[in-house]
C-alpha cells in the first residue's frame, strides 16, 4: 500500500500538468483499442483468403478494399496517437523535472538550521539529482508506453473473452501469475532496495565531506583512510544490491518461460478447436496476435514494475524531504518587521537544540537603540546561539524575542532577515565573483557604493591587487583568500547592506592587531546610529560598549559596563585578568 502511496505523490507531482497526463491517458486508451483492432484485422484478412476460392472475384474485391482500408485507417490513427504521446510525454517530463528540481531546491534553502544540521549537504544533492532523475524516468516511459499496456490490461483481457473463451483462459492464467509473481517479489525486495538506498545516500554524504575538507585528508594523510571508508560503503552497496537483482533476474526469466508456455498453450488450443471446427484459423491467428501483443507489454510491465521498486527509494527521500516542515513557521497573516529604533528585548528565553541539552536559560535582557552591547563568557557559553534566536534561525523553547515591540514570531522572516546584518565567525563566501559577494545584502549597490564600503572595512587594497580586481572568483567559501580578507570582505558586505540591527560575531577575530584597529574604525562607523552586538573574546575589543552581557553556560551572570563589571570584581573581572595574563605570559616569552 505504502507502495501505491509513493506513486500516487509521483502522479500528483505533476500538479498543473496533470490535466496533460489525463489527455495523454485518453490517446493511451486510443492507441490500446488499436493495438487490439489490428491482430483481428490481420486474422479477417487470412479468413478471407482461405475463404477466396468459392467467391466471386467481385465480392472478394469488395470485402477485401474495404478490411484493407479499414486496417489502414486502424494504422495511420495509430501513427497519429503515438507521435502525440511521443511528443507530449517527453515534454511532460522534462517540463516537470525542472519544476520538481527548482521546488525542492527553494524548499531545502528555506529550510531551517535544524534540518540542516541534521542532513548533509551531499546528500541533499544527490537526493535532488537522483530523485528527478527518477521521477522524469518513470513519468517519461509511463506515459509513453506503460500506461497503455496498464489499459490494455484492465480493459483488453475482459473483451478477449468474447473473442474465444477457451483461448481466453489460457491468457489470464498467464497475466494472473505475472502478477502475483511481481507483486510478491516487489513485497520481497523493497526493504533491500531501501538499504541499498540510504548506503547510496551515505556514498555521497561522505564524499561531500571529504572533498570540502580536501585539505585536511591531504595535510593529515588521510587519503588511504578515506578512500577506504569510501570502500566500505560502496562495498555495503554492493551486498546489499546483490540479493535484490537476483530476486529480479527470478521473475525475469520466469515471465519469459510462462510467456512461451502460453503461446504454446493457445496454439495447441487452437489446435484442437479449429480440428473441431470450433474456430477458423483466422480467428487463432488474431487470437495469437492479441496474445502476443499483451504478452509482449506484460514483460515490459513487469520489468517497468521492478523499476518502480529500484527507484521507490529515491523517490521517498525526495518525497520526505519535500514534505518536511520547517521549525520556524512564518505566521498566516505575519506583518512586515519595521525597525526604525532597533530595540531589542529578550524576555526570559530559554532554548535548547532538538535533542540536546539546554543551552540558554531564563535570558533576559534590552538592547537599547542604536546601543552597542557586547555578549562576553567562555566558549560554549552560548552567545552565537542566542544571536541565532534574534535572527529567527531558531524559536526558542519558551519566553519571547522582540524587535520593536514586535514579536518575532509575528513578522516576516524576510522583514526580519533584512533588518539584521550579520558578520560571522565564519566569512561564509560564495564561490562567486567578489562583486557578487558583496551585493548579497543589496543586489542593486552601485559601484561607488561597493567601492566605499570595501575602502571603510578596509578591503578596497586588496580588492584592488586581486587579479581581475572585484571581479576576481575567490573560490568555495573564498578559500583563495586570507582569513583576514575574508572577515573584510564580510565586514564590507555587512556595511553595505546597512541594516538597522547588526551583530557582529567574532568579526575582527582573524585580523592581525593593526588591521583591526584599523577596521575597528570602520566598524564605528557601521555602528554608528545601530543597535549593535559584538561577540569577541578579545576583550579589549568590548572596551566601548554600551552594555557587557557576561554569559556563562547559557545564563546571564553579570551585565553593566566595562569598568563597572572590572570594579565589581567578579566572573567578568576574572575573565579580565586571565586575558591580561595570557598576554603577560606571551609578552614575557
Ligand atoms: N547546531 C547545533 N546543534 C546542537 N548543538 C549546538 C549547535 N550549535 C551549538 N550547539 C551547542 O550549544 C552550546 C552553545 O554554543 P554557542 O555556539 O552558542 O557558543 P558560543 O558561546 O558562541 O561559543 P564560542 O565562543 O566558542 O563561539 C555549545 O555547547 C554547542 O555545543
Ligand atoms: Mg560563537
Amino acid at each position: 500500500m505504502r507502495f501505491l502511496r509513493t506513486y500516487t505523490r509521483v502522479l500528483q507531482l505533476l500538479g498543473n500538468d496533470l490535466r496533460i497526463a489525463a489527455m495523454l491517458g485518453g490517446a493511451n486508451v486510443v492507441l490500446a483499442g488499436l493495438h487490439f483492432i489490428d491482430p483481428l484485422l490481420f486474422g479477417r484478412v487470412i479468413d478471407l483468403l482461405t475463404r477466396s476460392p468459392d467467391m466471386p472475384r467481385a465480392a472478394l474485391w469488395q470485402e477485401a478494399i474495404s478490411l484493407l482500408g479499414l486496417w489502414a485507417a486502424v494504422g495511420i490513427g495509430g501513427i497519429a496517437a503515438n507521435i502525440a504521446v511521443a511528443l507530449q510525454a517527453e515534454r511532460l517530463a522534462h517540463r516537470n523535472r525542472i519544476t520538481a528540481m527548482a521546488r525542492y531546491y527553494a524548499h531545502v534553502l528555506a529550510m531551517p538550521l535544524s534540518f540542516h544540521g541534521d542532513t548533509h549537504s551531499g546528500r541533499l544533492v544527490k537526493m535532488m539529482i537522483s530523485g528527478t532523475e527518477a521521477l522524469f524516468g518513470l513519468w517519461l516511459t509511463f506515459f509513453r508506453e506503460h500506461m497503455a499496456t496498464f489499459v490494455a490490461t484492465l480493459v483488453l483481457l475482459p473483451m478477449t473473452l468474447f473473442l474465444n473463451w477457451k483461448l481466453a483462459v489460457a491468457l489470464i492464467v498467464l497475466v494472473v501469475l505475472f502478477c502475483t509473481l511481481t507483486v510478491l517479489v516487489i513485497r520481497h525486495t523493497e526493504a533491500g532496495q531501501r538499504q541499498v538506498e540510504s548506503h547510496n545516500n551515505n556514498l555521497a554524504g561522505t564524499a561531500q565531506d571529504a572533498l570540502a575538507n580536501v585539505v585536511l585528508v591531504q595535510s593529515f594523510t588521510r587519503l588511504g583512510a578515506e578512500a577506504r571508508l569510501f570502500g566500505d560503503i560502496a562495498n555495503q552497496v554492493i551486498a546489499h544490491q546483490f540479493p535484490v537483482l537476483n530476486w529480479w533476474a527470478v521473475v525475469n526469466v520466469l515471465t519469459r518461460a510462462a510467456s512461451t508456455v502460453t503461446v504454446m498453450a493457445i496454439v495447441i488450443t487452437g489446435t484442437v478447436l479449429h480440428v473441431n471446427g470450433e474456430a477458423s484459423v483466422g480467428e487463432i491467428v488474431g487470437f495469437m496476435g492479441v496474445a502476443t501483443m499483451l504478452i509482449g507489454r506484460l514483460e515490459a510491465a513487469v520489468s517497468f514494475a521492478s523499476r518502480a521498486v529500484f527507484l521507490r527509494p529515491q523517490l521517498d527521500d525526495f518525497l520526505a524531504v519535500l514534505d518536511a516542515e520547517t521549525t520556524v513557521q512564518e505566521k498566516k497573516g505575519a506583518t512586515e518587521l519595521t525597525a526604525p529604533h532597533g530595540e531589542v528585548r529578550f524576555e526570559k528565553v530559554s532554548f535548547s537544540y532538538p535533542g540536546g541539552t539546554p543551552v540558554l536559560a531564563d535570558v533576559s535582557f534590552q538592547a537599547r537603540p542604536g546601543t552597542t552591547v557586547a555578549l562576553v563568557g567562555q566558549t560554549g557559553a552560548g552567545k552565537t546561539t542566542a544571536m541565532s534566536l534574534l535572527q529567527r534561525l531558531w524559536d526558542p523553547s519558551s519566553g519571547h524575542i522582540s524587535i520593536d515591540g514586535q514579536d518575532l514570531r509575528d513578522v516576516t522572516l524576510d522583514s526580519l532577515r533584512r533588518a539584521v546584518g550579520v558578520v560571522f565567525q565564519d566569512s561564509m563566501l560564495f564561490n562567486r565573483s567578489i562583486r557578487d559577494n558583496l551585493r548579497m545584502g543589496r543586489p542593486d549597490a552601485t559601484d561607488e557604493e561597493l567601492e566605499r564600503a570595501c575602502r571603510m572595512a578596509e578591503a578596497h587594497d586588496f580588492i584592488t591587487r586581486q587579479p581581475l580586481g572585484y571581479d576576481t572568483m575567490i573560490g568555495e567559501r573564498g578559500a583563495s583568500l586570507s582569513g583576514g580578507q575574508r572577515q573584510r570582505l564580510a565586514i564590507a558586505r555587512a556595511l553595505l547592506k546597512g541594516p538597522p540591527i547588526l551583530i557582529l560575531d567574532e568579526a575582527t577575530s582573524a585580523l592581525d592587531a593593526a588591521t583591526e584597529a584599523r577596521v575597528a574604525r570602520a566598524l564605528a562607523v557601521l555602528m554608528r546610529g545601530r543597535t549593535t552586538f559584538i561577540i569577541a573574546h578579545r576583550l579589549s575589543t568590548v572596551r566601548n560598549a554600551d552594555e557587557i552581557l557576561v554569559f556563562d553556560a547559557g545564563k546571564i551572570v553579570e551585565q553593566g559596563t566595562f569598568d563597572s563589571l572590572l570594579a565589581a570584581g567578579g566572573h567578568f573581572a576574572e575573565l579580565v585578568h586571565t586575558q591580561l595574563a595570557g598576554t603577560a605570559v606571551k609578552t614575557a616569552e
